[in-house]
């Protein structure tokens, strides 16, 4: 199978799998507990905090373990509502993830005002709107990273900058970044960011919130105290250690110029594409997103149609659309670009990670050729013979 949907899930690096192991069969013990048995526990969760840090530029005391992206979304959130009482407006963008737009949604009914900075059609926002919605109750400002369908990166760490000496707290939600481009946050103005483990070959049910040191936090989860009373639950030991192996692993992958592989695979593919399939286009800045993410419509066809013929030839990517109802929604990413519903639903996601090769490209690139030119024949008017 051909698997380029990278940016929905990785594969689990064996290495990472290896170093989990241990922490289901014999070293299982509540890290809580007073004895010896389960100080392996605990020590081997501050070695995955401090590799954690090491991988975003970061200090381990500001590293709190999650079960997952949404959640660390979802912390930041209220954490940064709670932690200024009387401040009751966040601004956000149109393109996020729904751990955060349905989440600011959710709060309205708690009197929670949300502004939605529109995007231009390359997907990016206008600092200067940004600056234009800043009011004197503004608790956060929450911008993603990086957009897990079309891969644009956001400007936010000049947001941060444009908020510097402003008492408005900054979020980024980075699940789609990690792994990809290197991160810094050490002196950046960003307060809270987010990860998940899946994203960047660790497991699923696993994520991070970074805390900045100079922020005031109040946690989601209240209870037994642990990560320092900021994230109450028994900790997930072994994938904790697992994100802690993902992150190093990660770190080493992109000091090895793993961001140009990234991007050498994604162009190849792309270029081909581009080259061989007529009516295609890419969608997106082309200048600042992933490395990894490739974004294109394909004129006249349907994304889902393509997906179902793909699927029958183990290849694997995905339409970016919401389909939990059975009915595709069109993408509210590429309507927000200002793209047609037509559009939309023409359009496909192909996500490379490490474990991609060129020969899965040049497979991957006849294939789609394929499939196009059969879904095309069957749409052209049928020839008529005779009267
Ligand atoms: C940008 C972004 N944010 C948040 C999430 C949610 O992460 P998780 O699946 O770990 O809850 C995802 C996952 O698809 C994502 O792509």
């Amino acid at each position: 199978m051909i698997y380029f949907d990278n940016n929905a899930t990785t594969r689990v690096d064996p290495a990472v799998v290896e170093e989990m192991l241990p922490f289901f069969s014999e070293k299982y013990g509540n890290p809580s507990a007073g004895y010896r048995f389960a100080k392996a526990c605990r020590e081997a969760i501050e070695v995955a905090r401090e590799r954690v840090a090491g991988f975003i530029g970061a200090d381990p005391s500001e590293i709190v373990f999650t079960s997952c992206g949404t959640e660390s979304n979802n912390a930041a959130i209220a954490s940064a509502l709670r932690a200024q009482p009387g401040k009751r407006h966040v601004i956000t963008s149109a393109i996020e993830h729904s751990a955060v737009l349905k989440y600011c949604a959710a709060l309205g009914v708690e009197g929670v005002e949300t502004t939605i900075l529109p995007v231009d059609g390359g997907g990016r926002i206008s600092l200067d709107e940004l600056e234009a919605a800043l009011r004197p109750d503004t608790a956060l400002v929450t911008l993603m990273l990086a957009n897990n369908e079309t891969g644009v990166l956001s400007p936010v760490f000049e947001a941060a900058e444009l908020l510097r000496g402003r008492e408005v707290l900054f979020h980024t939600d980075a699940v789609n970044a990690a792994g990809k481009v290197p991160l810094a946050l050490e002196g950046s103005g960003v307060h809270l960011l987010s990860l998940s483990g899946h994203k960047f070959h660790a497991p699923k049910g696993v994520g991070i919130l970074y805390v900045n040191r100079n922020v005031r936090f109040e946690p989601l989860l209240i209870g037994g105290g642990q990560e320092g009373g900021r994230r109450s639950g028994t900790e997930a030991v072994p994938n904790i250690v697992a994100i802690g192996k993902a992150a190093e692993l990660a770190r080493a992958f992109l000091a090895e110029a793993g961001s140009q592989r990234l991007a050498a695979l994604r162009d190849h593919f792309e270029r081909e594409i581009l080259e061989r399939v007529p009516g295609v286009v890419r969608n997106g800045s082309a200048e600042h997103r992933l490395p990894n993410t490739a974004h294109l419509s394909f004129e006249g066809l349907d994304a889902g149609e393509m997906l179902l013929l793909f699927d029958q030839k183990d290849f694997y990517c995905s339409s970016g659309s919401a389909c939990s109802t059975g009915k595709a929604k069109p993408s509210h990413v590429m309507l927000a670009m200002g793209h047609s519903e037509e559009r939309a639903r023409s359009s496909l996601r192909f996500s490379f990670s490490r474990y991609n090769t060129d020969a899965e490209v040049e497979t991957a690139v006849a294939l789609v050729v394929k499939v196009a030119e059969k879904l095309r024949s069957l749409r052209s008017p049928g020839v008529v013979v005779g009267g």
